[in-house]
């Protein structure tokens, strides 16, 4: 083996958080095939060592262990030679475990700033103890008190760093504790293919997919038919994407987003540049863009497979002003932003949130007047896991949301703006940033995406306590 980089991160490691050894990150980034790099660490920096080799999909060949001190020797493209990480389980692993309802513990080692923000959470109550990292290094025992004994054990941190090495301390006590293999950012990452199993899905022969980013409470869409689809407001994760229509025997033959989005970067744009698809968005949003695409007109039409899957995109501006929601063979009305299944898109992204907010009256009570209760709202969001029914599938007949969604509940138009005003919480500062992101005006790295992306998405006006109207 020929060593051919070397760095020692013995004295590198803060504790507050997993993401602090950058320089290995600037290490891995950089590394050559062939090349080995050795990595002289404390043993408990092992795990974050792993992690960030796995993020960059190099394999430690080798760990050399003396009393608490390791080498590791990374190599680009290498063979793996650890095992498969059988003290680990994947997002994925947990998001089943946790849907067939095995008893199982979620114990939390981020800051508590972190934990606040977000969490892990599902549609019930998941028993979850969260002790921040550097409470287990300063005093182990105390903290391993507090673990309970029996359940299956979900250690989980930001990037699956140091919650390996709690993962490895509780396993030496005799818990059963598995590390979540990338942590929050993986759970983050996360999708999964909901069928939309209304009848008009079922009786043309479609493929159509509700896709779900749990995690940040995400919603795109994939409607296939006779070998084609549309993908409406894809995450930059494109690969699920382009996975689901390979499945599925579709070509991608139109991308479209409802909106220039605010709390994730689109996938749009690249989805359609790799599939040879035709990207779509509404030039009232995309009108800076630095990249090319084809507006939408109101009424205007999109196929998939000849005459099965018919969408006709509507305007309906109020959350950005080129808002779209698209209604596919007049059953299923793909809302975007617009209408969600408890409140209504924020107004406030243009800074203009009182005339956006009449805009979004305007859409709501007029433009989708005529359309009937019996059709289904698909949205782009969700802001509460209990706007999911039983199915999985987060959607509501049209007439539900009229009678029970509180930005629908009958009002003049100063008392629905009145309400909106009441109900739009601060922006997130990082918003702003990832709209000139969605625009192509900044260049975003994978890093500076995922860090700009960490949490639930906060697009809803939704109604608080005591805010009625
Ligand atoms: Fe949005």
């Amino acid at each position: 083996m020929i060593i051919t980089r070397s760095v020692d991160v013995r004295g590198l490691f803060n504790p507050v958080d997993c993401r602090s050894l950058g320089v290995i990150r600037t290490e891995l980034a950089s590394m050559r095939r062939g090349q080995i790099l050795e990595v002289k660490a404390n043993k408990f920096q092992l795990y974050e060592v792993q992690a960030w080799t796995r993020k960059f999909s190099h394999a430690i060949v080798n760990v050399i262990d003396e009393e608490g001190l390791v080498t590791i020797y990374i190599e680009k493209e290498g063979k793996r030679e650890e095992s498969d990480t059988p003290n680990a389980i994947s997002a994925e692993q947990l998001k089943q475990m946790l849907d067939s309802r095995r008893q199982l513990f979620i114990l939390d080692v981020r800051s508590a700033g972190e934990f606040e923000q977000w969490r892990i959470e599902v549609r019930y109550q998941i028993d979850t103890l969260h002790i921040p990292y550097p409470e287990f290094v300063e005093n182990p025992e105390a903290c391993i008190s507090r673990v309970p004994r029996g359940p299956d054990i979900a250690v989980v941190c930001a990037n699956g760093g140091t919650s390996g090495y709690v993962a490895e301390l509780l396993r030496g006590r005799g818990f059963r504790a598995k590390n979540l293999e990338g942590g929050m950012v993986a759970w983050g990452n996360l999708h999964q293919a909901v069928p939309v199993s209304m009848a008009v899905a079922e009786q043309a022969g479609m493929a159509f997919y509700q896709v779900n980013r749990f995690a940040k409470g995400c919603l795109s869409y994939v409607i296939g038919s006779e070998g084609e689809a549309i993908v409406v407001d894809p995450s930059r994760n494109i690969n699920e994407y382009l996975k689901l229509v390979e499945e599925k025997g579709l070509k991608i033959k139109h991308v479209i987003d409802t909106h220039l989005h605010a709390d994730h970067i689109s996938g749009g744009p690249r989805l359609a540049e790799r599939a040879g698809a035709k990207y779509h968005i509404q030039s009232a949003d995309a009108a800076d863009a630095l990249y090319s695409y084809e507006p939408i007109d109101d009424g205007q039409e999109f196929r998939a497979g000849g005459v099965k899957a018919r969408v006709i995109a509507m305007q309906t501006p109020g959350h950005t002003l080129g808002s779209t929601t698209l209604l596919v063979n007049e059953k299923c009305l793909l809302a975007g932003d617009t209408l969600f299944v408890k409140g209504t898109g924020r107004p406030d992204l243009g800074h203009m949130a009182e005339p956006w907010a009449r805009v979004l009256y305007r859409t709501l009570f007029l433009k989708l007047k005529d359309l009937p209760d019996d059709v289904w709202v698909l949205p782009a969001h969700y802001s509460l896991l209990d706007e999911m029914r039983e199915d999985g599938l987060v959607a509501a007949e049209l007439g539900e949301l009229r009678k029970n969604n509180p930005a629908m509940r009958s009002r003049s138009e100063d008392e629905f703006v009145r309400f909106i005003l009441a109900n739009i919480s601060e922006q997130p500062a990082v918003y702003q940033e990832i709209r000139k992101a969605n625009l192509g005006l900044i260049q975003v790295d994978e890093e500076k995406s995922t860090e700009m992306e960490l949490g639930k998405n906060q697009c809803a006006a939704l109604e608080k306590l005591g805010a009625r109207s």
